[in-house]
């Protein structure tokens, strides 16, 4: 049996060098030789907070770009969510259901992008909040009811995918909460405006770039603050969905020392006060393959088709040096550090 080594967590806060034994792929099962993988949030709440890690060593990384090993050799992009084989390593074995094929025009390092927060996006816009989906992509019109909708953390990779899945929808009063550098950008993807969400006026700049308090919210980030801040600029009857998991009790979403408690659920000292029968969901996307069309259909169909009609991938911000140890390290100090701002870490897996 042949093995390889990985970049993982051998220990609870601890990177290092890792070894498996290449799998073979059971029917139903496709083997990926994998040849980039994306770090971000969920990745470093494994590494510092030991969240959703079930035992050592354990793999990084909830999406891989490569190929198909052994049968055929299709290029394709795999979300790798736990509790399934994950993606930071040389080979994943994924059920074929979570793999998409990619044009060969698409490199592997855009590609890789796609993965966790375009699905994220779709299920939280069509499943969880059950906006209506055009009858084909894209729509040539907008949805009858087109209500004003605020992507709080906008410049997320999460909201940048969420934007461009509402264009492309036809839905066309969007307001996205960002930083003011990427304004420009936003728009480009879907924005109706932009609006800083560190200006004292969000509220106010949100109801009037809106044209009124807004009915549907997106919270890519998930504070106390973030919830504080929507609590006054939805409206009574609107829904809130928010990407779990909810930060409680901190400041920032990277959570760095020891502030603060990662919860699957925002709890009701954060959502009471809020505007009468607003409704909260939060957003775990490997739920998603509870929904037996959405399981069939999402990587293999949905996603290529989304692709095709022009959905970009995210801006990438490539670590391909040195080794496989030192880009991993070097990505969890990015993320630690806040420096990642509105791109996605693209890791190179092979030396
Ligand atoms: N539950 C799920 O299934 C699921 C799936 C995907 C993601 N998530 C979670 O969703 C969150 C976002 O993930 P991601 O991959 O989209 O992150 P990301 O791309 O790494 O997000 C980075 C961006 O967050 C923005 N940001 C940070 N703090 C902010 C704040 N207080 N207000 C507004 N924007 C803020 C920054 O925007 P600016 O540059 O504009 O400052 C930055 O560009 C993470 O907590 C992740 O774990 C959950």
């Amino acid at each position: 049996m042949s093995t390889y080594e990985y970049v993982g967590l051998t220990s609870p806060g601890q990177l290092g060098v890792a070894e498996a034994t290449i799998p073979e792929p059971s029917e139903g099962q496709v083997l990926i030789k994998v040849e980039y993988s994306v770090l971000g949030p969920f990745d470093i709440n494994n590494l510092d907070r030991q969240f959703h890690v079930p035992q050592y060593p354990y793999v990084l990384g909830i999406a891989a770009a490569g190929t198909v090993a052994k049968v055929g050799a299709d290029r394709v992009i795999s979300t790798c969510f736990p509790p399934g084989n994950k993606g930071f390593q040389p080979y994943t074995v994924q059920p074929r259901n979570v793999i998409a094929k990619i044009p060969d025009a698409l490199s592997f390092e855009k590609a890789v992008t796609y993965p966790d927060n375009l699905v994220t996006a779709y299920f939280t816009l069509f499943n969880q909040l059950s906006l209506p989906e055009p009858d084909d992509w894209p729509s040539k019109k907008s949805p009858v009811n087109n209500p004003p909708i605020l992507i709080y953390g906008a410049g997320a990779t999460s909201g940048q995918f969420t934007l461009q899945l509402l264009k492309f929808a036809g839905y066309t009063n969007v307001v996205a909460a960002a930083s003011k550098q990427h304004e420009e950008y936003l728009k480009s993807l879907g924005a109706s405006h932009v609006v800083d969400y560190r200006s004292a006026s969000f509220p106010g700049d949100v109801v009037e770039a809106a044209g009124g308090k807004v009915a549907v919210v997106v919270d890519c980030i998930s504070l106390p603050k973030t919830f504080a801040l929507i609590k006054e600029v939805v409206a009574p009857g609107g829904k809130v969905a928010y990407l779990a998991p909810f930060k409680a009790e901190s400041g920032s979403m990277i959570m760095v020392g020891g502030e603060g408690e990662l919860l699957a659920e925002a709890p009701s000292s954060v959502t009471s006060g809020f505007p009468e029968g607003v409704s909260f969901f939060s957003v775990k996307t490997f739920l998603y393959q509870q929904d037996e069309r959405l399981a069939k259909t999402l990587m293999p169909d949905i996603v290529p088709k989304l692709i095709d009609i022009g959905v970009q991938p995210n801006r990438v911000r490539l670590l391909d040096h040195a080794d496989p140890l030192t880009r991993v390290t070097d990505a969890f100090e990015l993320l630690r550090q806040n420096k990642v701002s509105g791109e996605k870490l693209v890791v190179k897996i092979g030396v």
